[in-house]
């Protein structure tokens, strides 16, 4: 059989597709607004920049080489204890566990896509109760939409990388990009406009402290994608002889520049029409909809737009964090792509059942351990533990575990004097970097 594989460009948008995600547009504002915007930017920017483009080029490296799932690119690229590095592999299991929330959270998107059109809250108190209603009672209709976000992606997941992944996100992600652009143009127009660049741009350095720091750090890692092998998985399917470190820049440009502009835009409208900058996961679903109701039938224009945009964005990302799971059942235990795909479809299906309950009054009691019900445990222990575990297996396996020729002889050529720079950062920067964001993450550095 010949084994399909993205078009150039195809690559590009699939590995964007990934990376830009809710991370981006809902969580990158609200975390920015969380800790006082400019300061916070500057680090999560400098982040992206030295940590985040360095360990893309080696998540991609892997998978360029590997060619298969992650736990057989581990196992095959290792000249030495491949039965102990294939277990790096697993890190493919976060992503499958991140979409139990994630598909909920996709859910939400679309039930406000459809009431948008007709109904927008017109005071936040009132876009509060909504919210909280939909979360706290209206189990239903999470599951109704959970179940489309489910039926969406394995769909897709189940049509492989050419006919289902690349197509997709040639289609999704121009979309996504010219409502968001049309979008970003017009809050220029607006008053407005240079508070929030200012508050997006100028630091405050008092407000970063060493919470926020790894905060940046930790979601520089998240929306990029990096660390739960989706992009790993995407490289194993590059065409032969790409290069690996512009593919690495677009994808950085393009995840970085739509947090930047979703972030302009938001804060913008939230300026004119609104409170100023929310904190909070509610941003999208409660401030944002009561500032579009200021604006008259054009807001729900707005609005409805703005809701698809994301939908997009979460499906995109969606796919990716389930194909590396199914990859590895079709690897490694021979299974059709039809089978992984709709198991890895039904084990965050059914989970994100449970996650959806433990956000409702009378269920919520049972599924909460200490301060998190299961939703945020999903939540924190993929992003606390597992993605930064993932990123620091990544950095010693390229750094020194696989011969230095071999990665010398693929990445040289591309990036020049500049390999000698990447491999130290790999080699000496990055783990220490990774630890102590596990650390902070954890807690333990307060
Ligand atoms: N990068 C995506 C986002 O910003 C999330 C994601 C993480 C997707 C890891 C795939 C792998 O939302």
């Amino acid at each position: 059989m010949k084994i399909a594989r993205f078009s150039r460009i195809g690559f590009i948008l699939a590995a964007a597709g990934s990376a830009v995600g809710l991370g981006n547009i809902w969580k990158f504002p609200y975390i920015a607004g969380e800790y006082g915007g400019g300061a916070f930017v500057l680090v999560y920017l400098i982040t992206v920049l030295f940590v985040g483009f360095s360990i893309m080029i080696a998540e991609m490296l892997i998978g360029y080489l590997g060619r298969k799932d992650t736990v057989t690119s581990f196992e095959e690229l290792a000249p030495r204890n491949s039965g102990m590095w294939k277990y790096a592999g697993f890190q493919a299991l976060a992503g499958l566990f991140v979409m139990i929330f994630y598909s909920v959270v996709i859910g939400w998107i679309f039930h406000y896509i459809v009431t948008s059109l007709t109904y927008l809250p017109s005071t936040v108190k009132e876009a509060e109760t909504t919210f909280s209603a939909m979360l706290h009672t209206d189990f239903l209709t999470q599951l109704f939409y959970h179940t489309m976000a489910f039926s969406w992606i394995t769909y897709v997941l189940t049509r492989g990388i050419k006919g289902g992944i690349e197509k997709m996100n040639m289609v999704l992600m121009p979309t996504l990009m010219i409502i968001l652009l049309g979008m970003f143009a017009y809050s220029t127009t607006l008053d407005t406009f240079g508070k929030a660049f200012e508050f997006m741009f100028s630091p405050d350095w008092s407000k970063i402290n060493s919470e926020a720091f790894v905060v940046a750090v930790g979601h520089a890692f998240f929306t990029l994608s990096l660390g739960m092998g989706a992009i790993m998985t995407y490289s194993a399917s590059m065409e032969k002889g790409s290069n690996l470190v512009t593919n690495a820049f677009w994808v950085l440009f393009l995840d970085t520049t739509i947090a930047i502009v979703a972030g302009l835009m938001l804060f913008t409208f939230l300026y004119q029409y609104g409170a100023g900058p929310a904190k909070g996961p509610g941003l999208v679903f409660i401030s944002l909809p009561a500032a579009f109701y200021e604006m008259g039938i054009i807001g729900n224009v707005f609005a409805v737009a703005f809701f698809i945009a994301l939908a997009f964005a979460g499906l995109t990302s969606g796919v990716s964090l389930v194909e590396p799971m199914v990859q590895y059942f079709i690897d490694r235990f021979g299974w059709s792509r039809l089978k992984a795909s709709i198991s890895m479809g039904l084990f965050f299906y059914l989970i994100g059942i449970i996650a959806i309950l433990s956000n409702i009054d009378g269920f919520k009691e049972q599924l909460t351990w200490g301060s998190r019900n299961f939703f945020d445990w999903v939540d924190y222990v993929t992003s606390a533990i597992m993605l930064p575990f993932g990123g620091l297996a990544m950095s010693v396996f390229v750094g020194f575990v696989m011969e230095k020729q071999r990665v010398e002889s693929i990445l040289k050529p591309h990036l020049g004097f500049a390999f000698e720079a990447w491999y130290f950062s790999l080699r000496y920067i990055i783990p220490v970097a990774m630890f102590v964001v596990m650390l902070g993450l954890l807690g333990i550095l307060e």
